[in-house]
């Protein structure tokens, strides 16, 4: 069952509104960027007149990204990014806002933990539809991704109005998403019928996109190449204090927090295998370690491998230790990492999850049609599948990101960095879109000095006293007093 009003929100249950809003409350307190955003443009109020839709994880630590972006005068409409990713009680506090259950007065937001693909990009399309005065609908003129559905959406529904028609389904069983993708070209041509224009005068409204992940920014690079990207692209993710904290620090944290949910399988002692050795895989391997796992990294980049090596972990391939390892974690945001024949040869009760993206790094619909297998529900979440010989092994989120599907996802001490990226990015696009600063179709980075000033606002929450240069020595290193103190190339 739902809590819904048509057009306006669709959450599990609006009763769940005060246990979200007291969790909200106390991640405000661990989210010191955000709030100091919040002071800071108070008076400004410089999103006033966006109408931004959201597609990101609907957890409490959003529900404080999307009140800091009213809070600067937006409106909003959020969905989540992953089917299994929502907390019920922070989507029912957004949905209720400052009103009461039986009043709500709040964002509007369509997401649920446990939709269905269907339901998921119906969830999708609804925050591309702005209900109008006059009972009509407009477009957003702002996006806020995560993972690049929302844009993809645009892209593909304009394509498709052009053409007059959407494209075939593709077959089953390519490695792509296919049946995803399929459940998208239905609700393209859902819209196509309803309304032939509806992409053709949204698109053109977007000022732009902010990109929060690894997968979605890869995305925007490849449009950017073809000269299809619509609209100026900020990739938020290669933001240092995202990249380097979020997908490391982030992880570190929600990994073990979503094995221990699902499994309480002991780590320390355990052979642990972590396919990528990029910003996930890093903080995936020091996690692991942290509890006393033996951990093995793959890689197919030299010099990451390089790196875990000097790290001091183990490199090698998964087919050489399928007998061996007790968790197999991939975070290569690449499809076809683990093969249904790679688990078909694992280690009995071996714990099989995924960090990426997108579900397809674990081949699960191999797995499916693996001859004799048999699929057993432990718990929503947690599934273990049995071969014919008797051995099983424990599949996390059905293949999709388990630190969102089994645990809450990130904490939120490392998410105000990542939010506060997203919220610049958003003042950065929308208030200079139509002055000659605006940023050009393209995909951008935001500027050092901003990375550095969200660094900055999270330093006294942790008791950090920086050390000031003097105007010597800066002269003596060649950088400002007040910063930036590194050259665009410099890796961190
Ligand atoms: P990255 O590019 O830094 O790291 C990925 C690494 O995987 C690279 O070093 C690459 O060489 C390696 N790789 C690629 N194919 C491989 C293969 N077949 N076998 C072994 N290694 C392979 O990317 P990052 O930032 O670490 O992100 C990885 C994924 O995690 C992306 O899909 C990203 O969107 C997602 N992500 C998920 C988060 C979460 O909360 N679950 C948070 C942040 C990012």
């Amino acid at each position: 069952s739902f809590d819904e009003v048509p057009g306006q929100y669709k959450v599990r249950s609006l009763a769940l509104a005060e246990a979200g809003r007291h969790q909200i409350r106390l991640a405000e307190h661990e989210m010191p960027g955000l709030m100091a955003l919040r002071a800071e443009y108070a008076d400004a109020q410089p999103l006033r007149g966006a109408r931004i839709a959201g597609s990101l994880h609907m957890t409490v630590q959003t529900a404080v990204l999307i009140e800091t972006l009213t809070a600067l005068g937006a409106e909003v409409r959020w969905a989540s990014c992953n089917i299994f990713s929502t907390q019920d009680e922070a989507a029912a506090a957004i949905a209720v806002g400052n009103g009461t259950p039986e009043a709500p007065a709040g964002v509007p937001v369509f997401a649920w933990k446990g939709e269905s693909l269907e339901e998921y990009w119906d969830c999708t399309e609804q925050i591309m539809l702005w209900p109008t005065a006059d009972g009509g609908l407009e477009g957003p003129n702002m996006i806020l991704d995560d993972g690049g559905d929302a844009t993809m959406l645009v892209h593909l529904g304009l394509a498709a109005e052009k053409a007059g028609a959407v494209e075939a389904d593709t077959a089953d069983g390519d490695t792509d998403h296919s049946e995803e993708m399929n459940v998208v070209r239905a609700v393209l041509r859902r819209g196509l019928a309803a309304d032939p224009t509806r992409w053709t005068r949204i698109a053109p409204g977007i000022l732009g996109v902010t990109e929060e992940t690894t997968t979605g920014v890869h995305r925007l690079y490849q449009l950017a190449e073809t000269g299809e990207l619509l609209f100026p692209a900020i990739n938020v993710n290669d933001s240092v204090t995202k990249s380097k904290f979020d997908n490391k620090y982030g992880i570190r944290h929600s990994l073990p927090d979503g094995i221990n949910r699902a499994t309480d399988v002991l780590m320390g002692g355990k052979v642990a295998f972590v396919a990528g050795y990029g910003d996930v895989g890093k903080g995936a391997a020091e996690a692991f370690r942290g509890q006393g796992a033996r951990v093995i990294v793959s890689e197919v980049d030299p010099i990451c491998a390089l790196q875990a090596a000097m790290d001091g972990f183990q490199v090698a391939r998964i087919e050489d230790v399928l007998g061996e390892a007790d968790f197999f974690i991939t975070t290569t945001g690449n499809f076809g990492v683990i093969t249904a024949d790679h688990m078909t040869r694992m280690k009995n009760k071996a714990v099989v999850g995924n960090i990426g993206h997108f579900d397809n790094e674990i081949d699960m619909a191999g797995l499916a049609k693996v001859p004799g297998v048999t699929r057993t529900e432990i718990k929503p979440q947690v599934h273990e599948w049995t071969f014919p010989d008797g051995r099983s092994i424990i599949v996390l989120s059905e293949g999709r990101l388990l630190n969102l599907g089994n645990a809450t996802g990130h904490p939120s001490f490392v998410m105000s960095n990542s939010f506060a990226n997203q919220t610049i990015a958003q003042v950065e696009i929308f208030t200079k879109a139509g002055t000659p600063d605006a940023y050009a179709t393209d995909v951008h980075r935001l500027p050092k000095v901003l990375d550095e000033k969200v660094a900055r606002l999270h330093l006294d929450a942790l008791g950090v006293r920086l050390t000031e240069l003097s105007p010597a020595q800066a002269d003596y290193i060649g950088v400002p007093v007040e910063g930036p103190y590194k050259p665009e190339h410099y890796r961190y």
